[in-house]
């Protein structure tokens, strides 16, 4: 059976780990999720860029060869992925051997059909940085600006990658599948990219310059350019070309920043694929940016770079997953800090849906410890809680779909409120005072309302909130959602089941120690 593969870029490993790598692993993961419980086989892939300058340069200043500095890092993003809750089914690493062997055969094999050739480049050279720098980057003075400390004209031997023959085939098969890049407007930006004519890709560093790459196969003194080595990941975990790779190939989706889609993921990575004579993956499903409140940039200086891992020993995984999930429209960026942590934190997930629950888990503790009642009435308030249900029903499952998971959340919250209104209204709190027995009608029938809705709303959470959503269930007395096959249908499953004590599911925030 043909997977449902997906995949996230593969993470820079030169040691900073923020908001943004962790979004990537969530929303891929919220995805990831929803078609298991919609009954697809899904093989979900992640990994570390490992090869590098960067990464070759941060080691040498740590004093320790490059590979235990990866591999140190390799635990650490292990670690974030373990809390995340983050649902792979394989993770890759660039310096692991499956996927150096794979580089090598690909490149061996282009080299072979001509479509890489040996050229000389003459150009502008920073010692200090260590790269190539562009005419364009000079004062207006003509001198190089202060960073790039001595800089030397140089011609340098190296072997690139034929890109360019390829363009019009690309922009034609941009056009004839519309869809290839999500959302829309990004592919549009690939294709204006594409109006000026595209250079030939230099694939190799000289091994004088940069020792920490794969080797070239049919040439000892050189290592490959880092992003042609670290795309081929998507395909290298396939175990391509041995037997069973088409299990997963082509990709599902590639989730990907929108700052790594031109030109590496929608420019090179297509014609890598196509002059390789493999099927192009099916989209690229490409995200906005994460940035400080005030919309700065994350970095390091700036102080602004909450570390994820802080959020989730807090708060939990569930509440950092939903945070992340409920704030992002994909399509655009998005920013975050503390306050508006806090504010989805108490205010959706406290007042709202841990609030609904304990109201629910107090009252039945009280009124039907024995089992829940029957909903024995149908008058107006129930039928438009059942409405409303049919309604976000639809709608989340769309939402669901189209990648619109805020939208999703806020639906589903947005069910929870109409939940703790009907309360509201019914006051079965009252009614318990109460010896009529339309009174007690009127109250099993709310409690019993309100648990076959939680019951409902909980099930759309799964993806995002993993535990919270079973621990919701486990409270209502239902196995862990493994499908949603059958657990979306307004019904009475819950008609004498016996509840859970009152619980505290999103505890307030502890104020900060006085310092
Ligand atoms: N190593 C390359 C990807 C190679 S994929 C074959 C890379 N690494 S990265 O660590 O810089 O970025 C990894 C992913 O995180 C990218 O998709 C990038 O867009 C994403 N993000 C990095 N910073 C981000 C935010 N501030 N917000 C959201 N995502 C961001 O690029």
């Amino acid at each position: 059976m043909k997977h449902f593969y997906i995949t996230t870029a593969i993470d820079y490993a030169n040691g900073s780990l923020h908001i943004g790598h962790a979004y990537e692993k969530v929303l891929t993961d919220v995805i990831a999720r929803y078609r298991r419980l919609m009954g697809d086989q899904v093989h979900y892939l992640t990994g570390l860029d490992e090869h590098g300058q960067k990464v070759q340069q941060k080691a040498a200043s740590e004093g320790v060869e490059p590979q235990a500095f990866v591999d140190n890092v390799a635990v650490m993003f292990g670690e974030l992925i373990e809390k995340l809750n983050i649902s792979n089914d394989d993770f890759i690493r660039t310096t692991q051997p499956r996927h150096k062997r794979i580089v090598q055969h690909i490149l061996q094999d282009l080299y072979d059909r001509g479509e890489i050739y040996q050229g000389e480049y003459k150009g502008y050279y920073s010692v200090r940085q260590e790269q190539f720098v562009a005419e364009k980057e000079r004062n207006e003075d003509g001198s190089w600006p202060e960073l790039y400390g001595e800089v030397v004209e140089l011609v340098e031997k190296n072997y690139y990658f034929r890109l360019s023959k390829y363009q019009d085939w690309l922009i034609e098969f941009l056009q004839q599948n519309p869809d290839f890049v999500l959302p829309n407007f990004r592919q549009k930006q690939v294709l204006e990219f594409l109006k000026e004519p595209i250079n030939d890709l230099c694939i190799t560093r000289p091994k004088e310059r940069l020792s920490w790459g794969i080797p070239m196969p049919f040439d000892e003194d050189y290592v490959t350019y880092v992003w042609f080595d670290a795309l081929i990941n998507y395909l290298s975990a396939t175990g391509w070309p041995e037997e069973g790779w088409d299990r997963y190939w082509p990709a599902d989706y590639h989730v990907i920043g929108k700052d790594i889609l031109v030109p590496a993921h929608s420019i090179y990575w297509p014609i890598m694929l196509h002059a390789m004579q493999v099927p192009l993956p099916k989209h690229l499903l490409v995200h906005g940016w994460w940035l400080a409140q005030g919309g700065s940039k994350i970095s390091k200086s700036a102080g602004n770079a909450v570390d994820p891992l802080d959020f989730i020993d807090e708060f939990s995984a569930d509440a950092f997953r939903y945070f992340l999930t409920r704030e992002m429209n994909v399509a655009q960026d998005s920013e975050y800090s503390r306050e508006l942590f806090l504010a989805r934190y108490n205010g959706d997930l406290g007042n709202n849906l841990g609030n609904l629950v304990s109201r629910l888990l107090n009252m039945a503790g009280k009124n039907c410890a024995d089992g829940l009642p029957a909903a024995t009435r149908n008058d107006e308030p129930e039928q438009n809680v059942k409405a409303h249900w049919e309604k976000t029903r639809e709608e989340v499952l769309n939402f669901y779909e189209e990648f619109q998971f805020h939208l999703a959340m806020e639906r589903v919250m947005s069910f929870c409120s109409t939940l703790n209104n009907y309360l509201e209204l019914r006051q079965p709190w009252k009614l318990a005072k109460s010896d009529k027995p339309e009174d007690r009608e009127t109250l099993n029938t709310s409690l019993a309302v309100v648990a076959e809705g939680l019951r409902l709303a909980t099930v759309f959470l799964k993806p995002v909130m993993p535990t919270i959503a079973d621990r919701i269930q486990e409270l209502l007395g239902q196995p862990a959602i493994d499908t949603w096959e059958d657990r979306l249908d307004w019904g009475n499953r819950l008609e004498g089941q016996v509840l859970g004590a009152k619980t505290i599911l999103f505890p307030r925030p502890q104020p900060p120690a006085e310092s």
